[in-house]
């Protein structure tokens, strides 16, 4: 299976796989201050919680760098203003702002510039390779929550692109692909940003997974219909109590699967579980242009002046959400109970796999 690679760090610069310009041309930015990660981040040629956190620490090593200074002191400032920046750069997310902290932590046990520079880099590396192991181990226990056969609805693109690599939902169903168990893959299109209709189903085209396009309000007829095995999505905040914020629409999703008694899981690393925040009312919801909705490319096509809203992500009630996979193991509820133990480090059981009743069978791979 052909690996996808969103990032990669060449020692000087971060070349990052342009997802603005996919699937039509794979670009590549290369980005040799944190500025120009920063704008990257900002406009989404990297996006997705776990890739956006890699990015930002990233940054804070090119921000390093670029500093021509001994000062210790000064340049641990500098870097204050940068983590603030890249951290404030994509509210919801919580990975990046869990990323530039732990990256800011290196800078107190550093005792000289030389020795940040070097710490940092290493660090950043570790965060990133960190989150492709822990993708893969995801991946081989939310496999097993998946049927042997079915219809797997996923929403927005939580693969390869969204993280370090691999992914979390879409890397969930990549195991059980690789496990041999008959998927066809739903892939909802994800307005306004199209991450479904042109990332997803891009990364299931390259694995060569069975897969459908969808416009997102076919969902519920399609479950109504016993079309939908079970639905897997990403996260970019996990609440202390379990509430899952992810991108818009994925809360309809959730009551939709819940009305018709369909499976809900949620994959996302552990660096997304935010238990300093209680519940999903807690967290910040990014609002993004209105050109998103109301351009297509450079044309626009709604009245000239017409006002919109353009909230990015909702957040799902934990009691609408069946399972959470983790690097660390599977959460069910309570969740506040479960999670809080993940957190701690101990490791839940792995959950026995769930009955579904099916829709249209696949084929193994
Ligand atoms: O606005 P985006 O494209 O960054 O939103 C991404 C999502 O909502 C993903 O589902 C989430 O970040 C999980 S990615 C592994």
């Amino acid at each position: 299976m052909p690996e996808i690679v969103p990032l990669e760090w060449t020692g000087e610069a971060l070349r990052i796989l342009d997802q603005t310009k996919l699937p039509q041309e794979q670009a590549v930015t290369i980005a040799r201050t944190y500025e120009q990660v920063l704008h990257a981040i900002r406009t989404m040629q990297v996006r997705g919680a776990p890739a956006i956190g890699i990015a930002g620490a990233y940054a804070l090593v090119l921000a390093v760098k670029g500093v021509d200074t001994v000062d210790l002191r000064r340049i641990v400032s500098y870097l204050a203003d940068a983590a603030k920046a890249i951290g404030d750069a994509r509210p919801t997310a919580v990975n990046l702002r869990w990323a530039v902290d732990r990256m800011m932590t290196v800078t107190s046990r550093c005792h000289s510039v030389a020795e940040l520079r070097q710490s940092l880099e290493a660090e950043a590396v570790a965060i990133h390779k960190e989150d492709v192991a822990g993708n893969r181990i995801m991946g081989a226990l939310g496999a097993d929550l998946l049927p042997k056969e079915g219809v797997v609805l996923t929403h927005c693109n939580a693969g390869a692109l969204a993280t370090g690599g691999y992914g979390t939902a879409l890397g969930v169903i990549r195991a059980a692909w690789e496990k041999r168990k008959g998927l066809k893959v739903l892939v909802t299109e994800t307005r306004p940003f199209l991450q479904g209709a042109r990332l997803t189903a891009w990364e299931l085209m390259q694995m060569g997974i069975p897969a459908e396009l969808i416009v997102d309000s076919a969902a519920g007829s399609m479950m109504a219909k016993r079309q939908v095995g079970c639905v897997v999505v990403g996260a970019d905040r996990i609440a202390a109590n379990g509430d899952v914020a992810n991108k818009i629409g994925t809360y309809s999703l959730a009551v939709l699967a819940h009305e018709n008694g369909v499976p809900f899981y949620v994959a996302a690393p552990m660096s997304t579980v935010d238990i300093s925040t209680p519940t999903g009312d807690q967290i910040p919801i990014e609002e993004r242009s209105p050109d998103e909705l109301t351009q297509w490319g450079d044309r626009l096509v709604v009245p000239k002046g017409m006002a919109v809203r353009n909230p990015a992500f909702d957040v799902t009630p934990h009691r609408y959400v069946t399972a959470i996979i983790t690097e660390r193991g599977i959460a069910r509820p309570p969740y506040d109970e479960e999670l809080r133990k993940l957190v701690g480090g101990a490791t839940v059981a792995p959950s026995p796999v769930v009955a579904v009743e099916q829709g249209q069978g696949g084929h193994g791979g």
